[in-house]
């Protein structure tokens, strides 16, 4: 768990979008750095207001866990996290007796009853037995936490927030994790077995945790009753419009030219067919970083060949890619519409440069009339 900062306000999500505030809320999670793709969020807000956990299923680099991080960011919210692995048992997630503690405590009885008469003794070790199985023993997984957490939350919602559950990676979870999830994603209840209160959580839809489950779709097929307890949404490679606002969000001191060599430059190798893997917005922020730390002003093959690191990361693409390098620089430094108009109209230097490269032929008006149709 990483919880929350006591010391400043929290934002209820939840409470945003019921009162018709998502526009706030999309703002708040951009000031995290994190751009959410808008039929995405739409998804998001649909799961809040529903109070059903959301899945988010997307290939690697695509933002899935970054999501639920910027949003406890923006918002201030406690975040409990399950990352999917082989061998995660039940008893990290839910819950676990302290069996140490429940020995010393009985033990300790035990001791007591010794010096006590009968009758005495017999309702000594009576309470005892039954209050070996109270909360003060029971040690919470991450997702037992969650629940409960909310629970408490529940009880000051003016103040409060629930937190935020993100089940990271659930393809690596296999099918009996899966299943003991299911009982708190349906109901928002864990039951535990003799525990005097019988159950941790919240039934209420609007004060249960903001659950985000993540999927590679890679290691096992999730079950239908795990999938049918979510909403689904699936991440994309994002536009390039989208992706060059990911970018000046994430790396806000790159230059424009930075900006522009990256994304022609990724733009190019996604269009190379024959590729295994294709760079995503991981390689492209890695990209655009590197441009930036090294101060990059120019590429040549040379210095092309130095950021290859980033985004080709198997020898048979190396291969592949060192013979498109001519094609690859070509299209790094080329005009291209989408990209540099969108720059222009954020940098009137790069709409300047543009104009007097000779590779736009239009007039300036023509030009900004471009950009105003984008
Ligand atoms: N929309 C976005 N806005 C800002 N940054 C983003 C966005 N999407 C992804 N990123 C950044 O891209 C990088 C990769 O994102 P993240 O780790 O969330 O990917 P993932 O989908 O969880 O990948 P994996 O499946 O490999 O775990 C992070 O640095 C993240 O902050
Ligand atoms: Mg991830």
């Amino acid at each position: 768990m990483i919880p929350h900062e006591t010391t400043k306000p929290q934002v209820n999500p939840r409470k945003l979008v019921l009162e018709g505030r998502e526009r706030e809320l999309y703002e708040l999670i951009c000031s995290a750095a994190y751009v959410p793709e808008e039929q995405n969020f739409s998804d998001f807000c649909q799961s809040l207001k529903s109070g059903r956990a959301w899945l988010v299923s997307g290939t690697r680099g695509s933002g899935k866990t970054a999501f639920p991080e910027a949003l406890a960011a923006a918002c201030n919210l406690t975040i409990c996290i399950v990352a999917g692995r082989d061998g995660l048992r039940q008893e990290e997630i839910l819950y676990d007796w302290d069996r140490e503690e429940q020995s010393e405590w009985m033990q300790e009885h035990l001791r007591l009853a010794k010096n006590l008469a009968e009758n005495e003794r017999e309702n000594l070790l009576e309470r005892a037995r039954r209050e070996k199985w109270k909360r003060d023993f029971l040690i919470l997984g991450e997702m037992g936490l969650a629940y409960d957490l909310a629970a408490q939350a529940a009880r000051e919602p003016e103040t409060k927030s629930p937190p935020i559950l993100l089940l990271d990676e659930s393809d690596k979870f296999g099918a009996s994790i899966e299943d003991s999830m299911l009982m708190p994603l349906e109901r928002g209840l864990v039951y535990v077995p003799r525990l005097q209160e019988g159950f941790i959580g919240i039934t209420g839809w609007e004060a249960r945790p903001i659950v985000v489950t993540t999927s590679n779709d890679l290691r096992h097929k999730l079950s239908a009753p795990f999938v049918s307890r979510h909403v689904f949404s699936r991440f994309n490679t994002p536009s390039l419009e989208k992706e060059l606002e990911i970018l000046q969000a994430r790396c806000p001191q790159a230059s424009t030219a930075q900006l522009a060599f990256a994304i022609k430059l990724l733009d190019a190798v996604r269009g190379v067919a024959g590729l295994e893997d294709y760079p995503s917005l991981r390689e492209s922020i890695d990209v655009v970083n590197a441009f930036e730390r090294d101060r990059l002003v120019y590429l040549d093959e040379q210095v092309l060949l130095r950021y290859f690191c980033y985004f080709v990361k198997t020898s048979e693409a190396q291969e592949l890619l060192k013979l498109q390098l001519d094609y690859l620089l070509l299209a790094a430094t080329a005009f291209h519409p989408v990209v540099d108009l969108w720059l222009a109209e954020r940098d009137s230097s790069w709409k300047t440069m543009l104009m007097n490269s000779g590779s736009v032929f239009a007039t300036e008006r023509e030009l900004d009339l471009q950009i105003s149709h984008l």
